[in-house]
């Protein structure tokens, strides 16, 4: 079968991404940096961006559960579940050498067990819930269940992690109280003599707003979104990260339409004037927001083209009343930067009334990733 150029396609730029991980590094040196690459690297695709930010020097990598653990050995390097195991997943992720987390005592021992019986051991990191309310052991059972998981043989306990809920808002207590009583643990559990390689907290939204989340006793954190050049919906925005990702499409029709014309599903946009009107060839399902429909736009030419009508699953209707020159076939922007003209994951995300990790994560199957230079 003859291969055809695909209608829709995201340019993923590695140089940008190596920009992101080397600003992020700086940022939090001497802290080492864990790359989060869950959910298919937030959608972009895993194994092309793991080996761009391995060369900018990751050392190691975090996914959410064990299919996607597996995918990464190829790196060698150590690749961390950051969420939960299931009993029957414990064996081939010890087998594999991957860091799974301690989230309970019964898991702890489970983990210690299915090591024993594999005559391996099993590298682990306890995950404490400080806060987030989702995963992991409670704060207020973390010191009794690590002592007892620590006298386990068969496990290597290397690290020690929290995550944060909402550490967008640098005025709110909840992350600063978070930092105090996971610090409280570390140092409760040396008096017992229990420490631990790597002890890590931090995430993007933190990195930006809460330098003491990578301050002793912090010496790694995990970083997703802004290695993927954007940053959540809210808080500030201290690290000089670069967009990494264009949506880019094609021309496919251009029709004069009369004034009263009504366009597309649901008729919501009629025409005011005769007008130029053009369909692009990427709708909702390649990931552009139903709610761009008669409110965002894209670029043709390197001019803004208004989207008229609703956008629907593979086409989408924008007026070409400014482009007086476009042609079918010509290269459409969807999301990312022309010479002059600008449309950001944040706009869309605004648009959506979402954040950004949604919108990044929900560009469709059918769009062929691009890694560009
Ligand atoms: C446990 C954990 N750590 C770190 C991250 C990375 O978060 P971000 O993409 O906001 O940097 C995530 C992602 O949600 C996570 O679940």
């Amino acid at each position: 079968m003859r291969d055809i150029p695909r209608r829709v396609w995201l340019e993923i730029s590695k140089s940008q991404l190596t920009h992101n991980y080397n600003a992020v590094a700086s940022r939090v040196a001497p802290c080492e940096v864990m790359a989060v690459l869950k959910a298919n690297s937030y959608g972009l695709g895993v194994l092309p961006i793991a080996e761009t930010l391995k060369e900018a020097g990751a050392m190691r990598f975090g996914v959410a559960e064990p299919f996607e653990a597996l995918q990464l050995l190829s790196l060698e390097r150590p690749v961390h579940i950051l969420s939960s195991i299931l009993p029957e997943e414990i064996e081939p992720m010890i087998e594999a050498g991957i860091t799974i987390p301690v989230t309970s005592l019964e898991s702890a021992r489970l983990i210690h067990h299915t090591a024993k019986k594999l005559r391996k051991f099993a590298i682990v990191h306890f995950k404490i819930d400080t806060g987030m309310g989702r995963l992991g052991i409670i704060l207020e059972d973390a010191f009794d269940t690590i002592v007892q998981a620590c006298a386990l043989p068969d496990l290597i306990c290397e690290g020690i992690f929290s995550h944060f809920p909402m550490a967008y808002d640098k005025e709110s207590p909840v992350s600063r109280t978070q930092i105090k009583n996971f610090k409280t643990l570390v140092q409760q559990l040396n008096t017992r003599r229990i420490r631990f390689k790597y002890v890590h907290i931090a995430n993007s939204d933190a990195i930006n707003n809460f330098p003491e989340s990578y301050q002793r006793p912090f010496n790694l954190v995990r970083t997703g979104i802004n290695l993927h050049g954007a940053f959540d919906a809210h808080g500030k925005r201290s690290i000089e990260i670069h967009p990494a990702i264009s949506l880019k499409t094609r021309l496919t029709a251009i029709r004069h339409m009369a004034a009263g014309s009504a366009i597309g599903y649901g008729q919501s946009y009629k025409l005011k004037e005769p007008t130029r009107v053009g369909t692009i060839s990427a709708g909702y399902a390649d990931g552009l927001p139903l709610s761009l429909s008669n409110q965002g736009h894209v670029i043709i030419r390197d001019k803004p083209c208004p989207i008229i009508g609703r956008v629907s699953m593979d086409y989408t209707t924008v007026s070409l009343a400014e482009v007086a020159d476009a042609q079918i076939g010509d290269d459409v922007t969807c999301l990312g930067s022309t010479e002059s003209n600008c449309i950001t994951i944040e706009s869309w995300a605004e648009l959506k009334n979402t954040h950004p990790y949604e919108i990044i994560c929900s560009i469709g199957n059918r769009v062929e990733r691009r890694y560009v230079q």
